[in-house]
């Protein structure tokens, strides 16, 4: 691994370097109003929701790398105190990118990014109309990180209001899908949250054995990743490897000879059927020339493809039965 201590490095690859890490980032349209009662318009990925008791978020203006300036939208909250904050769903981006340009004070970014304004229910900054979530803002505290160029201002605000567009919800819950929204990555890059990218994962719903209680030919395979030992790791006991055992020798007992041919196994793989996969591999294993090592070492893909199809039970019988020495007492 290459290590690198930030105060070797000048300001501007530590700046990359930590940008590449912290991320996904979501971004925050910010607008603000200065003294005169002019509009500013600038998105923010130093950015993030920080408890809901009350609702908190921190917006992170830096001083500008070049020359240690403050930018516009520091100074109009610092100096007003309020400020509102639009997602930014992917149908955006080209005006977002457009809106962070280095613009005059005084110079209108929605006006610039061609954005429509929402009027707020209580402050002054209008909110972004083509945003599907917009919240209302009210600074509560500034922090100030080191003052020097690069160097960030911590905005921490309580959310007064939350607008979120009706499309957004399914039921009463608002599905991210509805949403579309990006993020920021390192460098150039950005990050589309729809599609592939989105999945659901459920929190767990009790304490888990734990990745060191598994048995260790499965703590230690070279097939199963550490999202499969983790998910077998989530259950609450150890499933009974003896009651496994009786079963899958019932199971065997009961196979009969076919004439599906070796590449069963693999057909039944690719078709994502766990199930089917186990019986012809035991099929195989029993009448056709497939050893034991062999067959413990295709019941760790069987583990994989029964995860990816959520059938948790099946996965973990096939990780307890997935030991050479298993499969030899399936011989009776
Ligand atoms: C997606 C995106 C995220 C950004 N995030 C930040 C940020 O978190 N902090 C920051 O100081 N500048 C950030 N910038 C740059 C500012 O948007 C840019 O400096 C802008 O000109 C500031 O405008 P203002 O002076 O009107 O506030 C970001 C730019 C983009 C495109």
């Amino acid at each position: 691994m290459k290590t690198i201590d930030p105060r070797e490095h000048p300001v501007p690859f530590v700046h990359r370097t930590l940008l590449s890490g912290v991320a996904p980032r979501p971004i925050a349209l910010v607008a603000t109003v200065d003294g005169e009662g002019r509009h500013n318009l600038s998105p923010y990925s130093f950015f993030n929701a920080f408890g809901a008791n009350p609702p908190v978020i921190v917006v992170s203006p830096a001083y500008r790398g070049k020359d240690g300036t403050a930018k516009h939208t520091f100074e109009n909250i610092r100096d007003t105190g309020e400020f509102t904050v639009s997602a930014v769903s992917y149908s955006m981006v080209e005006q977002i990118s457009l809106a962070s340009s280095d613009y005059d004070r005084g110079v209108d970014e929605f006006e610039k990014a061609g954005f429509t304004k929402l009027t707020m229910d209580v402050v002054a900054a209008p909110g972004v109309a083509e945003s599907p979530f917009v919240m209302e803002c009210r600074l509560l505290q500034h922090v100030d990180t080191g003052g020097k160029p690069g160097s960030g201002n911590l905005m921490i605000a309580e959310v007064l209001r939350f607008h979120v567009r009706d499309s957004a919800f399914e039921g009463e819950r608002i599905d991210p899908r509805r949403l579309d929204l990006v993020a920021r990555m390192g460098y150039n890059w950005y990050c589309r949250a729809s599609g592939d990218a989105l999945f659901e994962l459920p929190k767990p719903g009790h304490n888990g054995i734990g990745v060191d209680a598994l048995p260790s030919h499965i703590r230690e395979s070279s097939i199963l990743t550490g999202n499969d030992l983790g998910k077998l790791a989530g259950v609450a006991s150890l499933p009974d490897a003896d009651a496994v055992l009786a079963r899958w020798l019932q199971m065997s007992a009961e196979l009969m000879p076919d004439s599906a041919g070796p590449d069963l196994f693999e057909t039944e793989m690719r078709t994502g059927s766990a199930q089917r996969a186990v019986t012809a591999l035991l099929r195989a294993w029993k009448y056709g020339d497939r050893d034991d090592a062999h067959t413990a070492a295709h019941l760790q893909r069987c583990v994989q493809t029964a995860l990816a199809s959520d059938d948790l039970e099946l996965a973990w019988e096939c990780a307890l039965m997935a030991d050479p020495a298993r499969i030899a007492a399936l011989r009776g």
